[in-house]
């Protein structure tokens, strides 16, 4: 096992009628700023919730923020910020709004221009403190210290990580969930499995426990996960929000190697076509495997035999078995894993998003930097 840190300061509130608890959670007297999206929060009540538990508290409101933040949409809620002096902000909503308000109180502190947080430039030292509530399970984002942010002009899709961003809290109360159409539902359990694949399958370095802590959030994502999808059972729902904070909550990450490439390729997918960001995923994954099955294999082999039940035939079968599962899986949520699938060019696509990795000087990614562009380029084009 290579060695590590391991610190993950926010406190989870998981339960049944838990936002009234945020009241307490937020400093006493702190002028709030609550974030939130396109209104989902106003027709499931959860808006309703908070603003009774923000009751005495001095609080603005920045609403109306997208899937996929964008940089340019967020630069009025950061002139909030700095008007109103805002001391606390409170997401309310999916990866979206959480990332989104991550960047906004990294920004909120940084003089200079804020899109350096997202190509580098600036390594994140502090930041506002954050809170969540969160009404999407998938990204993992109520509980890590990383960030997504897209921009119009010139287009991107960038993220940044600073232990600073780390929300101090994340209330999740799974009844939130009930309102969330199927696909949603779907997407976040697709995220959330391939969050563990990109932490797992890689080559093997003694890390037992990460490995079964991993195929625990495998075997609940595909069971819970995939009846999350058709119903609202409370138990069903609880289960499934947990995993998906355990699979990227750094936990499962600890003193072993990432992957992370399908998520790199992946975010390139959104920038070009708006595509949902685990869909995007679907696509590459069983691909990637494919292209990279001798680098992977011993992780492939485990894999198939311990989430897959796939113990016969040569190795070389196993894997190819052990990926058609995956793919079979990503389609039992109504989830396609080829271009086709969404209607997208698969002629250009493969060699725009290999010259924007290269532009980039993402050359070398992977857990043993060998996806070259290049290599993208062939994955992608197998996807057709
Ligand atoms: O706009 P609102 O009203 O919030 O509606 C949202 C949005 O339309 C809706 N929704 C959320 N909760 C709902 C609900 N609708 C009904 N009932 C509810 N309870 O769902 C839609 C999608 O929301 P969004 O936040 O965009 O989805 P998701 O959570 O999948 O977040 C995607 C973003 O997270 C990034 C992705 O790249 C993408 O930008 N990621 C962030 C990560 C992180 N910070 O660690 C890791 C991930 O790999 C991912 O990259
Ligand atoms: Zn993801």
């Amino acid at each position: 096992m290579q060695n590590f840190v391991f610190h993950n300061p926010t406190r989870i509130v998981l339960g049944r009628h838990t936002i009234p608890k945020l009241r307490k959670l937020i400093p006493s007297g702190s002028r709030v700023m609550l974030a939130y999206g396109h209104g989902s929060i106003k027709q499931n009540g959860v808006y309703d919730q908070i603003t009774q538990a923000l009751n005495g508290f001095e609080t603005i409101e920045f609403s109306g923020i997208d899937p996929n933040p964008k940089y340019e949409q967020l630069l009025p809620g950061l002139e909030l910020i700095q008007k109103h002096r805002i001391q606390f902000i409170l997401a309310a909503g999916g990866g979206s709004v959480i990332d989104a308000v991550k960047w906004l109180a990294a920004a909120a502190l940084y003089e200079g221009d804020p899109w350096d947080i997202l190509t580098g430039q600036y390594s994140v030292k502090e930041a506002l403190p954050i809170g969540t509530v969160l009404t999407l399970p998938g990204t993992g984002s109520e509980a890590n210290g990383n960030a997504v942010i897209s921009r119009i002009e010139p287009l991107a899709k960038r993220s940044f990580y600073s232990p600073a961003v780390f929300p101090r809290f994340s209330i999740l109360d799974p009844e939130t969930t009930f309102s969330l159409p199927k696909h949603q539902i779907a997407n976040g359990v697709a995220d959330a499995f391939t969050h563990v694949v990109e932490q797992y399958l890689t080559y093997p370095v003694g890390g037992h426990l990460q490995d079964r802590l991993a195929e625990a959030v495998f075997h609940t994502l595909i069971e819970q996960g995939v009846q999350a999808v058709e119903s609202t059972d409370y138990e069903i729902r609880a289960n499934f929000m947990w995993a998906c904070t355990l699979a990227l909550n750094t936990l499962l990450s600890m003193g072993v190697p990432g992957d992370w490439a399908s998520h790199q390729i992946g975010h390139e997918l959104t920038a070009l076509h708006g595509l949902d960001h685990a869909r995007t995923l679907a696509i590459v994954l069983p691909s990637l495997l494919r292209e990279q099955k001798d680098s992977k294999r011993e992780k492939l082999l485990q894999f198939g035999d311990r989430i897959w039940g796939i113990r016969s035939g040569s190795e070389s079968e196993r894997i190819e078995q052990t990926i058609q599962a995956v793919e079979k899986f990503f389609r039992s949520l109504g989830i396609g894993v080829r271009f086709s699938e969404y209607d997208l060019d698969a002629r250009t696509t493969p060699q725009e998003v290999a010259n924007r990795l290269r532009s980039q000087g993402s050359t070398a990614i992977g857990e043993h930097n060998d996806i070259t562009p290049d290599k993208v380029q062939r994955i992608l084009e197998a996807a057709a």
